[in-house]
C-alpha cells in the first residue's frame, strides 16, 4: 500500500520511543532508571479525580461543543486573568486533546506552503514535524549555552526573511529549562511585531518555575503582542494530568474559530470527563502544584550538584520545567570497551545498555552535543542513576 508523502516524511517521537524502550526493559525485570520521561511522577490530585467521577455520575458523558465546554472555557479565561493578567473572552479559547494537539491545530490554521516558521533550538521535538505537516518550513536557529540557551534579538533578526510567518517561543523550555524574563520577551516581541510575524507561545511549563521566578506570557507585554500571539497551555505538567489529554489555545477570535472548526472535523471535543476534571484543576486549590514544584526544586538542585561534580560536563542552571541539559561533548572520541562515543546518541545508547539509565540524546532537540535528563522521578532514582552515570563516564577512555 502506498503511503502519502505527508506520512512517509514523519519521524516518530524519539522521546516517546526511549520512554517506551525503558518501560519495556523494566517490564522484563531490568532495573532501568528512567531519565527519559516527560511527565510528572506524581499522581493527579484527588479533588481533580473526584470531579471526573462526579462528571461520570452526573451523566456528563456526551458530546460537548467541539472547542470545549463553556464551563472549562470560563475556567481558562479566569486562569489567564488571575495568573497572566490577560483578558480573553470565551470565544478566544479552544480546548483540545492535549497541548500537543492545540499546537498541531494552530500550525494547521496559520501555516501553508511557502511559509517559514522560526524555531529556536534546542526545541521540543514535535514542533518540527508539526510545522512540516502544515506544509511550512522550519527555520532552526541555534541558541547558545553561554546565553543560557535564550535567543538574542540579533540572532532573531539574522533569520527573518520576507517568508517568515510564525515564531515559536517555548518558555520555560523543554529541554533546556530556560526562562525568558520580561525585558527579553519585550525585545523579541518588538522585532516580531515590526516584521508582522505571529507568535505561538507554548507555556505548558508555566507553573514549574524555581528560585522565585515569575512566569511572563509574551502576550501580556502589550495589547499589540496579545493580538499577535496564540498562547498554548494545558493541564498535563502543572497538575500531573498527562494521561487526561487536555490542552488549550488562546487566540484572536477568528483564529480560535478556525482552530475549533478544524477540530470539529477531526477529534470533535476532547473527552467530556477530562474537561470536567480540568475545571477542578484550574479552579480548585493550587496547593498540590506548589507541593510538586517544591519537590522538583529539591531534585533539580541535587541532580545539578551531581552533574557539576563531573568535571567534563557543563550545564546551565535551569530556571523551569523538569530537565537538565548537560553538554557531553568532552567525551566524544573516547570509548568504552571498544565502543566509540562520537555523539550524544552514542553516549545515550551506552548509558542505556551498560548503565541501564535512559536519557534522551540532544539529536531529538536539534543538536547532538547534549543529553536531556528528566528529574521527574524519585530522589532515590536520581541518586542511583547519577551514581551509574558517574561510574560509566569515569570508565570512558
Ligand atoms: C514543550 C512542550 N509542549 C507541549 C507538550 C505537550 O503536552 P500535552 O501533554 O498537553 O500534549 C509537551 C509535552 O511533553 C512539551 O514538552
Amino acid at each position: 500500500m502506498r503511503l502519502a508523502e505527508r506520512a512517509a516524511g514523519i519521524s516518530p517521537s524519539p522521546t516517546l520511543a526511549i520512554d517506551a524502550k525503558a518501560k519495556q526493559m523494566k517490564a522484563s525485570g531490568i532495573k532501568v532508571i528512567n531519565y527519559g520521561v516527560g511527565e510528572p511522577d506524581f499522581d493527579t490530585p484527588d479533588h481533580i479525580k473526584e470531579a471526573a467521577i462526579e462528571a461520570i455520575k452526573a451523566g456528563e458523558t456526551r458530546y460537548t461543543p467541539a472547542g470545549g465546554t463553556l464551563k472549562l472555557k470560563e475556567a481558562i479565561v479566569e486562569k489567564f486573568r488571575r495568573d497572566n493578567g490577560l483578558a480573553y473572552q470565551t470565544n478566544q479559547i479552544v480546548v483540545s486533546v492535549g497541548a500537543k494537539h492545540s499546537l498541531y491545530n494552530t500550525f494547521q490554521v496559520l501555516c501553508q506552503p511557502g511559509d517559514e516558521v522560526i524555531l529556536p533550538a534546542p526545541y521540543w521535538v514535535s514542533y518540527v514535524e508539526q510545522i512540516k505537516l502544515a506544509g511550512a518550513e522550519p527555520v532552526i536557529v541555534q541558541t547558545r549555552e553561554e546565553n543560557g540557551f535564550k535567543l538574542t534579538p540579533d540572532e532573531l533578526k539574522a533569520v527573518i526573511t520576507p517568508r517568515s510567518r510564525v515564531f515559536l517561543l517555548n518558555s520555560p523550555s523543554n529541554p533546556t529549562g530556560a526562562v525568558y524574563d520580561r525585558e527579553e520577551l519585550a525585545a523579541l516581541g518588538e522585532i516580531l511585531l515590526h516584521h508582522n510575524i505571529t507568535i505561538i507561545s507554548d507555556e505548558i511549563y508555566e507553573k514549574l518555575l524555581y528560585d522565585g521566578r515569575e512566569h511572563i506570557s509574551i502576550a501580556a507585554i502589550s495589547p499589540e503582542l496579545k493580538e499577535n500571539t496564540v498562547v498554548i497551555n494545558g493541564v498535563s505538567k502543572a497538575y500531573a494530568m498527562t494521561g487526561w489529554r487536555i490542552g488549550y489555545a488562546a487566540a484572536p477570535a477568528p483564529v480560535a474559530k478556525a482552530i475549533a472548526d478544524l477540530q470539529s472535523h477531526s477529534t470533535s471535543n476532547p473527552t467530556s470527563i477530562a474537561q470536567a476534571a480540568s475545571v477542578a484543576a484550574l479552579s480548585g486549590s493550587q496547593e498540590p502544584v506548589a507541593d510538586m514544584v517544591a519537590e522538583f526544586a529539591k531534585r533539580r538542585d541535587y541532580m545539578l550538584e551531581r552533574v557539576k561534580a563531573i568535571p567534563a560536563l557543563t550545564c546551565p542552571k535551569p530556571g523551569g520545567a523538569f530537565y537538565l541539559y548537560p553538554n557531553v561533548s568532552a567525551y566524544f572520541g573516547k570509548s568504552y570497551q571498544g565502543q566509540l562515543v562520537n555523539s550524544a546518541t552514542d553516549l545515550a545508547g551506552l548509558l542505556l545498555e551498560v548503565a541501564q539509565v535512559a536519557v534522551v540524546p540532544g539529536i531529538a532537540f536539534g543538536g547532538d552535543d547534549y543529553i536531556r535528563l528528566s528529574y521527574a522521578t524519585s530522589m532515590e532514582n536520581i541518586k542511583e542513576g547519577m551514581d551509574r552515570i558517574e561510574k560509566l563516564l569515569g570508565q570512558l577512555k
